[in-house]
């Protein structure tokens, strides 16, 4: 039984802290390992264009020198080099040698690692493995060739484009050309597919067709458009292309809702004839932002949307294109840019690209080498992230579906406050985030959530300008994982819910969600002068957060703990229940409460009736109810979400009245409760009653001998003593003492019941208490 109840408890506090777990990065933590780690170095590396583009070199190596470190030998004793193996000597090679120096104030800037204090031993934490991987692949390229030849702009540091050329360069530069190296490096790469998000991509492709180069160039750049879908799942719910070519004005060939099968889009392609012409880029993005990228043309919002921009020419008009570009890029369109030839300007491709342009920038030498790039463009296409715009108004708020068992990737612009809701349709799904960095993972985010379908999760973002990046992912091989779809939503305004996994997201920071965002969510929350609030301030020396409103029963008041309170208003159908904490479906009771008074009542000479002086008020006494234990499973079967949403959120224990059901807002799990010494739980009123006669509520006596009146008045009762007292078993009737020890029964006037806390009679029936 103990073991049950720590496994609980431990159950509901992890729960309870889930919605900001995390502050992980596996990437600085020796001795990690795995695939989702080498993706997330990756990944990093790349972001941070301190190199050249690698075209995943890197990434390829980590699987074939240590299978992603999971190889048992990767931190052998005496081997400090990590997941990528780096032995001492070039280890020491990463500090010292003259043809890495450039790259040392990068590192710092964008890792905060000053590398020359590193030590071999730091390798053991896989961002610094990769980091002086990458040093040791930038040494041994220094001195080879280009692999293609005649590359005149190379600014030197270039790395092979191909897996057979990176297999190639594998072993002679780092293998001594061992014979087998690359058949080996071939090998051990074979397992490492494509890792593809989402299906729900649109692609649009926007050719340069003025070929200044040669005939058969615009005829390369159809066959490299061929071969990025050719793997693709074109169809209506999934990948969806378009392709626009331009010279003298532009021509659209066709647009993202014509064809829904690869086979056609691809003889489309090998259809299309090249005009020759000027280079009016700047046209044909404008088509893109104004016309292509719409649902008119068969666009989806909700979709991984990327223009390919291919061109071999300096655009007609620089500074349109440029604009124009922006403004695509501004739609949430992901734009790569690649330029072919001399011809190009660097700096205005830069210009048209999506940031980091070094991994949406790509140049070549001739068409010749666009072969080398359809894996790696097929790879990056795959990865790109939905990007979604923040609400501005209620009308631009987001609903959408998406397919599990994908790694989904979103970038999500944010304002000054906006909700973000996940909601699987059955089981759960996992949710990493993070403001800093793109493609959050298990191995490296901010924070993760576990959203399910009876807990979705929410992220609450509060006055951050910086985009948030979410990876959303599921594995329906794994127990319990979504199989089918999930809901997004991204709606502006505070819209937390109880039953979730709440996130909170302040300028740029995550934070624990207090209540009053959960409030503010719920009902309409107004702050009120502390000073002046209109009523004594209860969050003075509060004890507690929660107060009943002085006089309306549908409101109640909030106190934040720092001296701050709010007035908080139920819904029309609700009242504010103390013993819930929280507005609850209904009407409040006919009597609502009096503030109990601290002083004695006063008491008559006990002859008369007494005066019957205030308004109708009392409600349930609601006696201080202690936790028995934290369950879950069928005694909590009551506390489901139908039931908490209509307030119902308090049950009957099963077999003993003495005990009680309190839902929590965790799904599954409630708190058993213990009545007061001689209160019974009442289903009907929510609340542990008075079991018995009481002998005197200011003392919290009571007493259940079954002749309480013998016991009642003391003789030579005093002005400090009880002179009234509720009436064993007739609520319609009281006990009223003399000062001599006598008691009288007295009957209340027809309509009327005795009020204990009030020493009258009030108007009202008599309960039955089951
Ligand atoms: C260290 O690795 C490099 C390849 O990167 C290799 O050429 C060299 O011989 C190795 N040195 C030692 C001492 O093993
Ligand atoms: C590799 O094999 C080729 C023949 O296949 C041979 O000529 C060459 O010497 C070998 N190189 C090394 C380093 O073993
Ligand atoms: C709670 O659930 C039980 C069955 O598990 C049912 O008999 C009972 O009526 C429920 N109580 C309330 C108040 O809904
Ligand atoms: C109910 O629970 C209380 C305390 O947990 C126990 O003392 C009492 O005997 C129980 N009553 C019944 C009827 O089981």
């Amino acid at each position: 039984m103990a073991t049950t109840m720590t496994l609980l408890i431990a159950v509901v506090t992890l729960a309870a802290v889930a919605g900001v777990n995390g502050q992980g990065d596996l990437t600085r933590v020796a001795g990690a390992s795995g695939a989702d780690v080498v993706e997330a170095v990756t990944h990093a590396i790349s972001e941070s264009c301190v190199f050249n583009n690698d075209h995943r070199m890197l990434r390829r190596l980590a699987r074939v020198v240590s299978n992603d470190g999971l190889d048992p030998n990767t931190y052998r004793f005496g081997f400090e080099g990590g997941i990528w193996q780096v032995n001492q000597t070039d280890f020491q090679l990463t500090q010292s040698s003259a043809l890495v120096q450039q790259y040392l104030v990068p590192i710092r800037n964008a890792f905060n690692i000053d590398w020359t204090s590193v030590t071999w031993s730091d390798l053991r934490k896989p961002l610094y493995s990769g980091l002086a991987a990458m040093l040791t692949l930038v040494r041994a390229s220094a001195n080879v060739p280009h692999p293609s030849a005649g590359n005149t702009r190379a600014t030197g540091n270039m790395f092979p484009r191909t897996s057979e050329l990176q297999a190639m360069f594998y072993q002679n530069n780092l293998k001594s050309g061992l014979n087998g190296s690359a058949y080996a490096f071939t090998q051990a790469i074979k397992g490492l597919t494509l890792s593809c998000g989402t299906d729900k991509v649109d692609i649009a492709f926007l050719v340069d067709s003025s070929v200044s180069l040669s005939p058969d160039d615009f005829l390369r750049a159809k066959t490299f458009a061929s071969e990025v879908v050719k793997d693709s799942n074109v169809n209506t719910n999934g990948v969806r292309v378009a392709f626009v070519s331009f010279s003298t004005g532009y021509t659209v060939h066709f647009i993202f809702n014509q064809y829904t099968s690869v086979t056609a889009v691809r003889q489309a392609i090998a259809n299309i004839q090249p005009k020759l012409g000027n280079t009016d880029t700047h046209l044909a993005l404008k088509y893109a932002t104004d016309t292509l990228f719409t649902v008119q043309s068969g666009s989806r919002s909700d979709a991984a949307r990327i223009a390919i921009v291919l061109t071999d020419g300096q655009s007609d008009d620089s500074l349109a294109s440029k604009r124009n570009a922006a403004a695509l890029r501004q739609k949430g369109v992901t734009v790569f840019v690649i330029g072919v030839g001399t011809d190009t300007d660097v700096t205005e491709l830069n210009a048209l690209a999506s940031e980091p342009t070094c991994t949406h920038v790509q140049n070549l030498d001739q068409y010749s080498e666009l072969d080398s790039l359809k894996t790696e463009i097929r790879q990056v296409s795959c990865e790109t992230s939905v990007k979604f715009p923040a609400p501005t108004t209620t009308n631009n708020n987001i609903h959408t579906t998406y397919q599990c068992g994908k790694t989904n990737s979103f970038q999500i612009g944010t304002g000054q406050e906006t909700t973000i809701t996940i909601r699987p349709k059955n089981g759960l799904v996992e949710v990493f985030g993070s403001y800093g960095f793109g493609k959050p993972s298990a191995s490296r985010n901010e924070f993760t959530a576990l959203a399910s379908s009876t807990r979705p999760v929410a992220i609450y973002i509060k006055d951050t300008t910086l985009p948030l990046f979410l990876t959303i992912q599921s594995d329906p091989t794994k127990s319990g994982q979504c199989g089918s779809e999930y809901d997004l939503d991204i709606v502006l305004g505070d819209h937390l819910q109880r039953i979730s996994e709440n996130v909170c997201l302040e300028r740029g920071k995550v934070r624990l969600c207090t209540p009053l965002d959960l409030l503010k969510a719920l009902y309409t929350v107004v702050q009120l002068n502390p000073v002046n609030p209109g009523f004594p301030n209860p969050c003075v020396n509060q004890v507690g957060h929660y107060y009943h409103h002085p006089y309306e029963p549908r409101r109640f008041i909030y106190c934040d703990g720092a001296g701050n309170l709010y007035d908080v208003y139920c819904y029309p159908n609700q009242f504010y229940l103390d013993s819930a904490r929280d507005c609850v479906l209904g009407n409040p009771p006919v009597v609502t409460s009096a503030p109990v008074t601290t002083q004695r009542p006063f008491t008559p000479r006990p002859t008369t009736r007494p005066p019957y002086t205030r308004p109708p008020p009392v409600t349930t006494p609601a006696a201080t109810a202690s936790l028995v234990t934290v369950a879950s499973g069928s005694l909590c079967a009551n506390c489901t979400n139908g039931n908490w949403n209509q307030g119902k959120r308090f049950f009957a224990y099963p077999g003993n009245d003495t005990m009680y059901i309190m839902c929590t807002e965790y799904v599954g799990v409630c708190n058993v409760k213990q009545c007061a010494i001689y209160h019974k739980w009442n289903q009907v009123d929510q609340a542990c009653t008075y079991e018995n006669i009481v002998l005197d509520w200011t003392k919290d006596q009571y007493q259940t001998s079954p002749h309480p009146i013998d016991y009642l008045c003391k003789q030579g009762q005093g002005d400090n003593d009880m002179y009234f007292h509720p009436h064993p078993v007739d609520q319609t009737k009281y006990i009223q003492c003399d000062e001599f020890g006598d008691a009288f029964v007295k009957e209340c006037q027809n309509g009327e019941i005795w009020s204990q806390q009030l020493m009258t009679c009030v108007p009202g029936q008599p309960r039955v208490i089951g």
